[in-house]
C-alpha cells in the first residue's frame, strides 16, 4: 500500500461516510476521511494528517459531484461547526442517520443484521428540517476589522466568530433580536467580551421560542453583576412580538461553560411556557427542553407506545429532565417515577405536574445509577416490592451506568423502553440488557437534527419468554 505525507495532493471516489458525516476514500488500500465531501463524489483533496493507514485531507475540489448532492442553504455551512451535512439532500441524510444506528446495533451491539430487518420501522423524518430549533445560543465577540460587535458561531474546532444572526436551524426572530441588542451595544459602548484576557462584558446571548405558545426568551450572559444601560435593551427587545422574558446570567468565570449559575429577570416572565403533547411545560433560561419540539412530539409518542400502556402500569422515567416523558406517560399509567440529577430539573418537573392537574407521579433528585438500587433494596428488604411494569430511559450521550443496567435487570419490569441520542452507547447498553434477559423487539429512529450527524433512536426490549 502507498503511503501519503502531510500536503500531498490527490483524487479519490468517495464511497461512505463515517458516524460524523465526513467522506471516507480510498486510494490504493490507503484510507482518506474528508470532512465536506459526500459518498458518490470524485473529488481533489489535500493531506492534512498522515497515519499509516489513513489520514485526514482537506476537500480542494469537487469534480465530479455525487448525485445526492444539493445547494447549501448557508454560506457558512463549511466553516460552522453546525451543520455537517447540509449539502446532502434531506433524504440521504435519513439513510446515513438509519444506517449509522444499525451499524453500531450490529457491530457493538452484537445483533443480527436479519433480526435488525425484522423489528426496526422505518426513520421518522422532518417535514421542514430548516428552523426546527426553538433555542439558540449566539457568542458575542468583536469585529476583527471594524472592532464592532457581532453574534454568529465559532468556525469549527476553533472560537473565531463567523458572524451570522441568521442561522438556517433557527427561528426567524432570532436576527431580529440579535441586531437590536448589536445595536444597542455599538450606541451605548457596551464591550463585548474577549476570551483571551477575560475582559469585556457580554459574552453570549441565549434564546428561546415556545412554539405553540409564542412567546420569547432572551438572556444575555454577561462577565458582570450588572447591565449599563439596562432600560434601552429592554425598551427595544419589548418591541420583538412574543417578547415574554428578559434576562441576564452571570458568569465570571474563564471558561467554556456558557452559562452562569446566577440568573436575574430584568423584564417580563422568568419563564416561558410551551406545550408538548396537549401538556404545558415552563421553561427557565437554565432548564433542559428538547430543541426540536415538533420532532420531540412524535418521539414521545413513540415512546409511549412501546411501553404499551393501558392506565394501570407502574412506570419508571430515568434521567427525565424536567419531566417531560414522564407526563407523557403519566396520561396513560397507574403511576410515574422520575429520576433526574439536576434539583432544579426536578423542580421544574414537579411544578409542571402540578399545573397541569397529574397525581400520579412522584419525582426524585439523584443519580439514576443510586436511586433506583437504593429504591429497589429498601423494597425488597420490606418486602413491598412495587414491580415496575415498564422501565424507560433517556440518558446523555454517555449513556447508563453499568449499576442502573443491572438494577433494571434485577426489578425484571415487563419492558424497556430506550431513548437514546448516541447509538454507540445505545448498542453498548442493549448487549448488556439482552445478556440479562431481555429481547430487542422494536426499534425506530426519529430524526430531531436536520443538517447535523445526530439521530434518536427509540427502543423496545422486552422480557426473554
Ligand atoms: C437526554 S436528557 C433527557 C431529558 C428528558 N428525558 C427530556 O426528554 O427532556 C438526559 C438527562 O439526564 C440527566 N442526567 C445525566 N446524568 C444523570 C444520572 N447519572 N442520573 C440521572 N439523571 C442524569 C441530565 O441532567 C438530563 O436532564
Amino acid at each position: 500500500m502507498q503511503e501519503y505525507k502531510k500536503g500531498d495532493c490527490l483524487t479519490v471516489t468517495i464511497e461512505d461516510l463515517d458516524t460524523d458525516g465526513q467522506g471516507i476514500g480510498k486510494a490504493e488500500g490507503y484510507t482518506l476521511f474528508v470532512k465536506d465531501a459526500l459518498v458518490g463524489d470524485t473529488v481533489k483533496v489535500k493531506i492534512m494528517k498522515a497515519k499509516k493507514n489513513y489520514a485526514f485531507a482537506r476537500l480542494e475540489e469537487v469534480i465530479t459531484p455525487s448525485s445526492y448532492r444539493v445547494a447549501p442553504k448557508c454560506e457558512h455551512h463549511r466553516r460552522c461547526g453546525g451543520c455537517q451535512l447540509q449539502c446532502l439532500s434531506y433524504e440521504a441524510q435519513l439513510r446515513f442517520k438509519e444506517k449509522k444506528v444499525r451499524n453500531n446495533l450490529v457491530r457493538i451491539g452484537g445483533f443480527k443484521e436479519a433480526d435488525i430487518d425484522g423489528i426496526m420501522q422505518p426513520i421518522i423524518g422532518m417535514e421542514e428540517p430548516f428552523h426546527y430549533r426553538n433555542k439558540a445560543q449566539y457568542p458575542i465577540g468583536k469585529d476583527k476589522h471594524t472592532g464592532k460587535p457581532v453574534a454568529g458561531f465559532y468556525a469549527q474546532r476553533t472560537h473565531d466568530i463567523i458572524p451570522n444572526t441568521d442561522c438556517a436551524l433557527g427561528v426567524k426572530e432570532n436576527k431580529e433580536i440579535l441586531e437590536r441588542i448589536l445595536s444597542w451595544m455599538e450606541v451605548c459602548k457596551i464591550p463585548p467580551y474577549d476570551e483571551v484576557n477575560g475582559e469585556g462584558l457580554v459574552r453570549h446571548v441565549l434564546i428561546r421560542k415556545g412554539f405553540v405558545s409564542g412567546e420569547l426568551m432572551v438572556c444575555l450572559v454577561i462577565n458582570g453583576g450588572d447591565l449599563p444601560a439596562a432600560d434601552r435593551l429592554i425598551e427595544s427587545l419589548k418591541e420583538v412580538s412574543g417578547m415574554k422574558s428578559i434576562s441576564i446570567s452571570i458568569n465570571r468565570e474563564k471558561t467554556n461553560v456558557i452559562m452562569g449559575t446566577t440568573i436575574r429577570t430584568l423584564w417580563g416572565s422568568d419563564t416561558i411556557e410551551d406545550t408538548l403533547g396537549g401538556i404545558k411545560f415552563r421553561i427557565s433560561p437554565l432548564s433542559f427542553y428538547q430543541v426540536n419540539p415538533v420532532q420531540t412530539e412524535k418521539l414521545y409518542a413513540k415512546a409511549v407506545e412501546f411501553a404499551g400502556l393501558t392506565g394501570k402500569e407502574s412506570v419508571w422515567d430515568l434521567y427525565c429532565g424536567i419531566g417531560t416523558i414522564s407526563l407523557f406517560m403519566a396520561k396513560n399509567a397507574g403511576k410515574v417515577y422520575g429520576v433526574e440529577i439536576i434539583p432544579e430539573a426536578i423542580e421544574d418537573a414537579k411544578g409542571n405536574a402540578e399545573r397541569n392537574g397529574f397525581t400520579n407521579t412522584e419525582f426524585f433528585v439523584g443519580k439514576a445509577e443510586e436511586v433506583l438500587p437504593q429504591f429497589y433494596e429498601r423494597a425488597s428488604r420490606e418486602e413491598d416490592m412495587l414491580h415496575p411494569d415498564v422501565i424507560v430511559v433517556d440518558p446523555p450521550r454517555k449513556g447508563c451506568d453499568v449499576q442502573c443496567l443491572d438494577t433494571m435487570i434485577k426489578m425484571r419490569p415487563e419492558r424497556i423502553v430506550y431513548v437514546s441520542c448516541d447509538s454507540a452507547t445505545l448498542a453498548r447498553d442493549l448487549k448488556i440488557l439482552c445478556e440479562g434477559g431481555y429481547e430487542l423487539k422494536k426499534a425506530v429512529c426519529v430524526d430531531m437534527f436536520g443538517m447535523t450527524g445526530h439521530v434518536e433512536t427509540v427502543v423496545l426490549m422486552s422480557k426473554a419468554k
